[in-house]
């Protein structure tokens, strides 16, 4: 696998960055040589502070990031109880008669959309944990929030942000950003409009020498030799950890990932209100379809559809069940580890290269 100047800057073996949920998928990836971050959007304060000090044991000095997304939000409500008063009662019929149509018993287990509200204070306290931790990346999504770049460097950590558009580099650069990672459409979660390989290339003449990622798509060794003649310093997935034993993604959900085709991945505002790449399920089918209400935004949609998909999940309710997924989802089609998946982007990237090679000097 080819290093680039961003592995020996952050001490990896490979430049495959690797966003996950999951601790297990960080450990693994960082011991395949790869840069893990965790996703800890949607852990509880308490939580972060956990997780980060249990990473940081396993990785027994190895680096890794942790992501923190800050959205711009419709409401402030301090409470869930307090925004419920403020959902439109069609809503509030169109969600009680899905759990009927369904037979959806209620969530007994906590979950995240069922137990927390996205407001500023529970954003502030996410970034307290954070800063105050041992980890040695943060990584900023959705929002770029110059005070957490800033006082992240203060404290010493390199700081990533992603970035959907061209015109987002410059308030990176402002805010001192370290690392730019250019997430394209295809990309799972939260996107933007323009695709994986138009903006990296864009990004990488606006970054004004910062290292860029590219993410989006990614799923083959192909795309990872494009990627550096995009002008990329390493790739950033995040559907592919998914598909492994780590990720101990349930059985309902991963039937349907490893089934699905780039196509069958959709953008709905039906997951947060805000658009997100998710797998085609019925969830994102009944909130398309003539007569559903409109999502809500951030962060109501969630305090509408919280408990619901807390019991979807818990209870597996096949035909609803999703996740946010990119279009690299086809490539990821059977169950297997976090270490096959490095091993085989490396096999497929260099069998790339070379064949580039050898296809341009035949040219030539
Ligand atoms: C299940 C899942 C959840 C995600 N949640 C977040 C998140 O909380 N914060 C974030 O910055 N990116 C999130 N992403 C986007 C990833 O960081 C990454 O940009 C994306 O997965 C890349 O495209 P790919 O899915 O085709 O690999 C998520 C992606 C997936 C698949």
């Amino acid at each position: 696998m080819q290093r680039t100047p961003l592995c020996e800057r952050l001490g990896i073996e490979v430049p495959i960055f690797g966003f996950s949920h999951s601790i297990d998928v960080a450990v693994a990836l960082a011991e395949a040589g790869g840069f893990p971050v965790f996703g800890a959007a949607r852990e509880a304060p308490d939580k972060i502070s956990e997780d980060i000090a249990l990473i940081k044991k396993r990785l027994r000095g190895k680096p890794f990031g942790v992501d923190l997304m800050y959205p711009k939000l419709a409401g402030e409500e301090s409470s869930r109880d307090e925004a419920k008063k403020k959902l439109p009662a069609e809503h509030v019929a169109f969600v009680a008669a899905l759990k009927a149509k369904y037979s959806i018993p209620d969530p007994v287990k906590p979950n995240f959309f069922a137990d927390q509200i996205r407001n500023q204070a529970f954003f502030d306290a996410q970034t307290r944990a954070v800063l105050e931790s041992e980890v040695s990346a943060v990584v900023t999504a959705v929002g770029l929030p110059k005070d957490v770049v800033q006082a992240a460097k203060a404290r010493g950590k390199t700081t990533f942000a992603l970035v959907g558009s061209a015109r987002h580099v410059k308030a990176a650069k402002e805010a001192g950003v370290d690392i730019l990672v250019a997430q394209g459409y295809d990309a799972g979660g939260h996107t933007g409009l323009v695709g994986t390989y138009t903006l990296v290339p864009q990004v990488v003449e606006a970054s004004g020498g910062l290292p860029v990622l590219a993410a989006g798509g990614v799923g083959h060794g192909r795309q990872i030799a494009a990627a550096f003649g995009l002008g990329a310093q390493g790739v950033w997935l995040g559907t592919a950890w998914l598909a492994t034993r780590e990720y101990g993604t349930p059985p309902a959900l991963l039937r349907k990932l490893l089934a699905a085709r780039s196509e069958d991945t959709v953008i709905t505002r039906a997951h947060s209100g805000k658009p997100c790449r998710v797998v085609k399920s019925s969830w994102s089918d009944e909130w398309d379809a003539e007569g559903a209400p409109k999502p809500l935004p951030m962060p109501y949609q969630h305090v509408l559809t919280g408990e619901l998909l807390a019991a979807i999940e818990e209870h597996q309710v096949e035909p609803l069940v999703y996740e946010a997924a990119g279009q690299s989802v086809a490539w990821f089609n059977e169950l297997t580890t976090v270490a096959a998946i490095v091993e085989r982007l490396k096999t497929e990237t260099r069998a790339a290269l070379d064949e580039m090679k050898r296809n341009l000097k035949e040219e030539a």
